[in-house]
């Protein structure tokens, strides 16, 4: 079955970076950015000295001790600021400083009463952003396939917790459950967990799931949640720590790791400054670089001992995700000690990240302060500090990443897409196309003959695959 929504869907981009990327979403707060050329948030550097803009050496962090922060006069008068605008104030105001660029982001995105994810379905044409399980069911299929050889590799376990992390509207999960019902030892093995933070989209997943609670009052056993699509037991969690352990275990990350809260840092004279969100005089917001080091400056340190100098030395801003450092730990000991593996999908680098937390509203790219809550946040994935991070914990192995477009294509989407060809529609052909090519190619279209600024552009290669798995399962399909 074919969704319509790729048709829809082939004028609008995810975070992929399909369009180009206007100046201001890029270099806003690079040291050598004039005032004129930063966008409309202004970089406001309140540390004294001469000349920040000189590097010091590449080796070491020295941060300044020296200062304290003056926190500005807020003003009282009533304004029209959002609930989240007003909270994040709050925040800054009686912290008596400005917060952390990933405290800001976490709030944005997660804040429990109006964060972006929270109320609203902001997936799809009609929303802010779309990703590849939405593009095309095939994305869902071929990850079931991954799941489905890894669960052989696993020994064929008749329980297994299948959990996914962030699963927005539930289309994998439901097009993985779909695609593999005819594998019914694999399909009744799944005990299925979405670790969701948003009421919202944990709704849309129980729909998209095709669920129903069980009346078990007359049993007197607990009640239990059923997908329809393959009679698994579906269960909701605000955090991966909350699914229960103790049974083999395939995790599933598509899109989750870049919507983790990113600390910045930015080179000044006297070393790595941790950029903060601040409120200035205008009541507006705005960054300003820490006087002193801060918590996170020791995860920066060890990002840092993690990566050759010379990848430092070119670097003027660098990001931190210590959530993503924590997520995989957590992740591969659970892997370690119940078995199986994860699968993480998403869009970023082999190595350290400089510069790239970005916003999208409604298909733009839009000013990271500008009017939070209403559009999406997100940085580019450090996948070498997730490979260092799982291994610091024993008994697993980490492989690749490799390219989305190695690995939808190891597993077989050229098959899929023939398949699917065979029995369809003109307009169905010409949706199934425009997605392989979203999911698997590398820039425009070359078949495209449909308007220029329609052009579907692949994401094969700007996504990234990477797998930890147990030891004792060997190296799991397609990442030999
Ligand atoms: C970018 S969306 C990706 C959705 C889906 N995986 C896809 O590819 O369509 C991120 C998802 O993670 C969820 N999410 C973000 N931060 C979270 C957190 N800290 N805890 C739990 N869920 C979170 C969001 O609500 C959303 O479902």
């Amino acid at each position: 079955m074919l969704r319509r929504l790729l048709v829809q869907a082939s004028t609008h981009h995810r975070r992929c970076l399909f369009t180009p990327r206007p100046a201001s979403a890029y270099r806003r707060c690079s040291s050598s950015s004039s005032p004129s050329q930063m966008g409309t948030s202004t970089f406001v550097d309140r540390l004294d000295g001469p000349n920040e803009s000189t590097p010091p050496p590449p080796t070491g962090i020295s941060v300044d001790r020296s200062g304290l922060y003056n926190p500005p006069e807020h003003s009282h008068e009533p304004s029209s600021d959002s609930e989240l605008v007003k909270h994040l104030k709050g925040i800054i105001k009686f912290r008596g400083g400005p917060i952390s660029v990933a405290e800001y982001m976490e709030e944005v995105l997660t804040n429990p009463k109006a964060g972006f994810y929270i109320n609203r379905d902001v997936f799809g044409a009609e929303g802010d952003f779309i990703t590849s399980p939405e593009v095309s069911q095939m994305f869902g299929e071929m990850v079931g396939v991954w799941a489905m050889c890894l669960w052989e590799q696993m020994g064929q376990p008749n329980k297994v917790n299948l959990i996914e992390l962030g699963p927005g509207r539930g289309t994998l999960m439901a097009d993985l459950l779909r695609g593999a019902s005819k594998f019914k030892n694999f399909t009744e093995s799944l005990h299925i967990h979405m670790v969701e933070c948003s009421p919202t989209l944990q709704k849309l997943q129980y729909s998209h799931l095709k669920c129903i609670d069980e009346d078990n009052s007359d049993m007197n056993v607990e009640k239990r949640t059923i997908s329809t699509l393959s009679r698994n037991p579906v269960s909701w969690h605000a955090t991966l720590e909350q699914v229960p352990t103790g049974l083999p275990t395939i995790i599933i990350a598509h899109e989750f790791y870049d919507a983790l809260p990113v600390h910045q840092f930015q080179r000044a004279a006297r070393g790595w400054c941790e950029k903060m969100v601040d409120v200035g005089e205008d009541s507006s917001f705005h960054f300003v670089l820490s006087p002193q080091p801060t918590p996170a400056t020791l995860f920066l340190m060890k990002r840092y001992k993690w990566a050759a100098t010379e990848e430092i030395a070119k670097l003027d801003q660098i990001e931190v995700c210590p959530r993503a450092m924590e997520l995989t730990q957590t992740i591969a000991k659970r892997i370690s000690s119940d078995g199986g593996g994860a699968l993480i999908i998403d869009y970023g680098f082999n190595g350290v990240v400089s510069d790239s937390l970005q916003a999208i509203r409604k298909h733009k790219f839009v000013d990271i302060l500008d009017n939070p809550g209403t559009a999406d946040l997100s940085a580019y994935v450090d996948f070498a500090s997730v490979r260092h991070s799982a291994e610091e914990v024993s008994d697993v192995s980490v492989y690749g990443p490799i390219t989305q477009s190695q690995f939808l294509g190891s597993l077989g989407i050229n098959f899929r897409v023939e398949a699917l060809l065979e029995n369809c529609t003109d307009e169905q052909a010409e949706s199934l196309r425009t997605g392989y090519w979203r999911l698997v190619g590398d820039g425009e279209a070359p078949f495209w003959e449909g308007p220029d600024d329609q052009v579907p552009i692949g994401m094969g290669t700007r996504y990234l695959a990477m797998t930890i798995v147990n030891k004792k399962q060997g190296i799991p399909i397609p990442f030999q």
